[in-house]
């Protein structure tokens, strides 16, 4: 059967810890798996990045296969050819998708009416890769994930969306804040409500970020303003408060680290010296995109 990663839930608790674990595998052993040999990986991104771009063409290539970049705006995706009919040409060719773009549904559909893996690169709603990495890196700084706290401090978007499942799916405990009218995704809300009933981790979406960070063993934020977002008014006034700061960080745990999935806007989401305090835990977190996708593709592609 052919297995897609468009939304984090695709895959079940026991499959992500396998990921995660592979993963670690896959960072000490960086040639050691072949599972794309003969294969060509499309790499449709119709949104700018540096780190999924370069993580999955690296990654492709470490495995032995093909990685074809392909900017959205080249294609006829971007002259209305509809995402039906470019699933099923590209079915033909390739041997999977990758894929970042805007609308969630577009990506579902993809993986609906094509015939290869479709991996979800980030869309408005998910960015379920991130989040593979961010928990891989949370496993290795503190050796567990179970019993955890994380604290989200900004936008309810994409991020936050993933977030809140994924906690909630592997057993940490999550709290929100965000200004009021920027709350995570309804939908997101009801599947970590779900996932939360069988691993019984606590669900806080609060605007009061004080409060959020209380006994949070993770501090994790994001821009304010997502890629499709930049002509929205000014928002630095409405999310005052909501930056990562030394008090904020004072009211954590002791040993609490800070993530962030990068790009950053320093002095907006999180200030420049927390920034720094941090920058070990947040590139490896960048670097175990690598790691983390690498061994994703494996699991879909075996
Ligand atoms: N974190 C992340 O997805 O970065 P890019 O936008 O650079 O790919
Ligand atoms: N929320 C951000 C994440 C970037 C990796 C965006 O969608 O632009």
């Amino acid at each position: 059967m052919v297995r897609s990663f468009v939304n984090f839930e695709d895959l079940n608790k026991d499959e992500v810890l396998e990921v995660i674990d592979y993963a670690f595998y896959l960072k000490k052993n960086p040639f050691s798996d072949k599972s794309l040999q003969n294969k060509s990986i499309g790499l449709i991104f119709m949104k700018p990045s540096t780190r999924t771009r370069l993580s999955f063409e690296v990654g492709v290539y470490q495995m032995g296969g093909q990685p074809i970049y392909i900017l959205g705006s080249s294609t006829q995706l971007s002259r209305g050819e509809d995402v039906k009919d470019t699933a099923r040409v590209m079915s033909r060719y390739l041997d999977g998708i990758v894929i970042r773009t805007y609308s969630h549904q577009e990506v579902e559909d993809l993986a609906k009416y094509g015939s290869i893996p479709v991996i979800n690169a980030l869309t408005d709603y998910q960015h379920p890769c991130q989040v593979l990495a961010d928990l891989m890196t949370i496993k290795e700084k503190f050796g567990k994930l179970e019993g955890l706290k994380l604290a989200y401090i900004g936008d309810g978007n994409n991020m936050a969306n993933t977030l809140l499942i994924a906690c909630a799916m592997v057993g940490i405990n999550i709290a929100i804040a965000t200004p009021p009218m920027y709350e995570p995704n309804s939908k997101a809300l009801q599947k970590a409500l779900e996932f939360a009933k069988e691993t019984n981790v606590s669900i806080e979406i609060t605007n009061n970020p004080q409060e959020a960070v209380k006994n949070a063993d993770v501090l994790y934020t994001d821009v304010w303003v997502s890629m499709g977002q930049e002509g929205e008014k000014d928002k630095k006034q409405v999310f005052k408060g909501f930056t990562i700061d030394k008090n904020l960080l004072k009211l954590a745990n002791k040993n609490a680290i800070v993530m962030h999935c990068l790009p950053a806007h320093k002095g907006e989401e999180i200030m420049e010296d927390v920034f720094e305090e941090f920058s070990d835990v947040i590139f490896e977190e960048a670097e175990n995109r690598l790691h983390a996708q690498k061994s994703l593709m494996s699991f879909l592609f075996k």
